[in-house]
Parts: C-alpha cells; sequence; structure tokens
C-alpha cells in the first residue's frame, strides 16, 4: 500500500513540475543583423492597430524602448517601414505613473507644468545618438500568443546623429530600469520573471528571450555592481593577452559593461594603446601588412590576397581574457580571436575592440556584440546578476526553459 502511495505521489509531483514548466511563461524572439557591416542585431515587433512590423535595435546599454514616428518629425532619419503613426489617444499624459518610472529611468526631470497632456522624453546615447518624443501606448504582438498588451514606448519626433539611413525603425531599450518593456511585460503577468538573455551568432542572427528559467549549469554568474545602477555591468575588469605570456594590458582595473547595443567593444585609451602593442607583437612573423580601411576601425591588416572571412585568419591571433574580481575570486571571460577581430568588405582584417576615450567612453569599458557572440548572455534582474556560458546560437530554442534544460 505505501509503494502505491509513494508511486502516486510521485507522479503528481511530475504532473505539478510540468505544469510549473508550462506556465512558467518566456518569450523567444528571433534576432536578424550581424557586427559587420550592419553593425546591429535586431528583432522584429509588430505594434500597433492594425499590427505593422518594425525592426527594432536590441539594446541593453539603455531603457527607453522608441520608435520613428510621424508625430510630425523635425529631424529624422530614413527608416526601413512606412514610419509608425501615432493617434493622439495613445499619448500617455504626464501625470501617469508610466511616465514618471521612465523619468527615474532616464534620470530626467518629471516636470508637469508646460506640457500636461504629453509625457516628453530626451535620450542622449553614449556615441553621441539622441532621440527627442514623447510616450504612447499601444499594442504589440508577442511570440506564441494571441493577446496583445498594450505597452508604454517613445515616440521619436527628434533624431540626431551621424546617419541619414538607418536599418532601423527604432531601438528596443531593454536595460536596466523599472519602465522598460521587459518590467512591463511582468507588471502585467506576461512574464515571470524579469530577466532578459541574448544569443549572437557570429554567422549573424541568433536569439533574445525574456523571462523564463535560468539556465541552471554551465553558467558563469557574477553580481551586478551596485554602484552602476543604469547599466548591467558586473564591476572592474582587467584586460589580459595570451593566457600562456600573461601579457597583462591594463594595470587599472576599469568598470566593464554589457551593452548589446555596440557593435564593437571599447576600451580606455592606456589599454588599448597596450592591446595595439600586443597584437603587433604576436603578428611579427606573419604575413599580415598593415593597411588603412573603414574610418570607424582604425587598426587593420591585409594579406596579399584579400581575406573571405574571420575563419581563415583568426589563427594568427592569440586569445584575449577578461578577468573580473569578486571578492577574493577571479572570474574569467575567455575572448577567442573570432570575437574580437572582423573582416571588412574589402577583405582586410580589423580590430574589433576601438579605442572608448576617442569615443567618449571615459573610464567605462564597453563589451559589444562582437565580444558576447557565440555565447549565451543572461541578465537576470531577479537575482541581480549576470551570466554567461558558451552556446550555438545558430538555432533558436521555442522557449527559455528548453535552452535550461539543453545546457
Ligand atoms: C585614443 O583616444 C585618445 C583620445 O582621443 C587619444 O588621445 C589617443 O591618442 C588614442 N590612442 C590611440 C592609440 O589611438
Amino acid at each position: 500500500m505505501a509503494a502505491m502511495w509513494s508511486k502516486v505521489i510521485a507522479i503528481l509531483l511530475l504532473f505539478l513540475r510540468l505544469a510549473r514548466l508550462s506556465s512558467s511563461s518566456s518569450m523567444v524572439f528571433e534576432l536578424r543583423g550581424n557586427v559587420y557591416p550592419i553593425r546591429q542585431f535586431f528583432v522584429t515587433m509588430s505594434i500597433g492597430e492594425p499590427a505593422k512590423p518594425y525592426f527594432l535595435h536590441v539594446d541593453t546599454g539603455s531603457g527607453l524602448t522608441w520608435l520613428e514616428c510621424d508625430a510630425p518629425r523635425q529631424s529624422f532619419h530614413k527608416v526601413p517601414h512606412e514610419v509608425y503613426r501615432p493617434r493622439p489617444s495613445n499619448r500617455v499624459p504626464c501625470e501617469d505613473e508610466r511616465c514618471a518610472v521612465m523619468h527615474k529611468d532616464l534620470g530626467s526631470v518629471h516636470d508637469c507644468t508646460e506640457h500636461p497632456d504629453q509625457c516628453d522624453y530626451d535620450i542622449n546615447y553614449k556615441d553621441g545618438y539622441s532621440s527627442m518624443g514623447v510616450l504612447l501606448t499601444d499594442k504589440f504582438s508577442l511570440p506564441m500568443r494571441n493577446d496583445r498588451p498594450n505597452l508604454a514606448f517613445g515616440c521619436g519626433y527628434d533624431q540626431q546623429g551621424e546617419k541619414e539611413e538607418l536599418e532601423v525603425d527604432g531601438i528596443l531599450g531593454i536595460g536596466r530600469g523599472t519602465g522598460d518593456l521587459v518590467s512591463q511585460l511582468k507588471h502585467q503577468g506576461l512574464i515571470t520573471e524579469n530577466v532578459v538573455g541574448h544569443c549572437l551568432s557570429s554567422h549573424g542572427g541568433g536569439y533574445l528571450f525574456f523571462g523564463g528559467d535560468v539556465p541552471s549549469t554551465g553558467v558563469t554568474w557574477l553580481p551586478m555592481a551596485q554602484e552602476y545602477t543604469i547599466y548591467y555591468s558586473p564591476g572592474k575588469v582587467t584586460w589580459n593577452l595570451d593566457v600562456l605570456l600573461k601579457y597583462e594590458l591594463s594595470k587599472t582595473p576599469r568598470v566593464a559593461v554589457f551593452d548589446s547595443g555596440s557593435a564593437y567593444s571599447y576600451v580606455h585609451k592606456d589599454t588599448y594603446e597596450q592591446l595595439i602593442q600586443a597584437v603587433d607583437v604576436t603578428l611579427q612573423d606573419s604575413t599580415l601588412q598593415k593597411v588603412s580601411d573603414d574610418p570607424e576601425l582604425t587598426q587593420c591588416w591585409r594579406y596579399n590576397q584579400p581575406i573571405q572571412s574571420v575563419d581563415d585568419v583568426k589563427h594568427e591571433f592569440e586569445p584575449l581574457e577578461l578577468t573580473f574580481t569578486h571578492g577574493a575570486n577571479q572570474v574569467t571571460l575567455d575572448i577567442p580571436p573570432e570575437n574580437y577581430i572582423v573582416v571588412t568588405e574589402r577583405g582586410n582584417v580589423c580590430l574589433g575592440i576601438l579605442n572608448g576615450s576617442e569615443h567618449g567612453m571615459g573610464e567605462l569599458n564597453i563589451i559589444g556584440d562582437i565580444t558576447m557572440q557565440n555565447h549565451l548572455v543572461v541578465y537576470d534582474n531577479e537575482r541581480a546578476r549576470i551570466g554567461w556560458v558558451r552556446a550555438s546560437c545558430d538555432i533558436m530554442p521555442r522557449s527559455a526553459p528548453i535552452i535550461a534544460s539543453r545546457l
């Protein structure tokens, strides 16, 4: 009898476990784009009534989602889709809680005296790009769901930046914050956990997920630093080249930020100078010759023949290492050559780690898409930690829990 009961209980427990797995909501989105030449990864989201598709650049370095918007526009870029047309009834009033939260995330003043009927925003990015607009709500289509929740996002009518033509219609700002899209989805009960993850393939494309169970094995976790609340940062890092030679590139540890909105990685000028010297030493016996190429990529080399792909040239370079100090422990992120070099359209190979001091990054080390390729990178806001594990990003899982069980 007791044996039978234990069997019944075991089956019940299994059912409960399965029920929990299927109700643990997650959303997986397909990503397109690449590090070079597109310089960004983006999702397609269907927004509005009727639903229309828009490309949104995935940015874990900022917390506001916005679209180029016909408001009427003052300064704008050419975008791939017909520009989003807001309706006056979609406007979020200034006194709305969502407006207060957005200003808190952006670190701006929430003042309703001038325009009480709308929620103005002004967002400035590290690279000098900016968007001005108003907060709206509209319906968003989500993967594998029929209901379309109303989410708040920005309608940008004045965009400043160097490029005239964009590959995307706007930005999916899923950085640390309380008013970002993922926080809104959790608030509305559409996902159970505020977790974001991405897997960027070195072949281009990949996937992004919100919510779901966090992979439990194989992941290297670091707590998010408390003192940098606007960025996803596990604190300070040092850079090294070639594990065997222990070529130290940075003597002063500096804050590292994981930022999917940045195609390349950026280091402080002192580290950058060391890096260039160290790479030159590595390439001494190679037939690669220095050459100038893309104005953005300042360290490039060529063979006599044009290089076809990163695979043809990566053997010339040594792996890099990023070392995080966490209490008494050291945690490293290995960076194989394919995660810091690119092959350009002219067939040259260039460093994809750039001089951050020249691009206004100050003391920050930006870990961009290039360095996060072929890793599942997880931003776990529930437990305030960041994790990564090597992964193939070419096959899209159907839901985040499946990612967990495959690892
Ligand atoms: C990096 O940028 C800084 C600031 O613009 C500049 O002074 C420095 O010379 C640059 N370093 C290299 C190696 O290009």
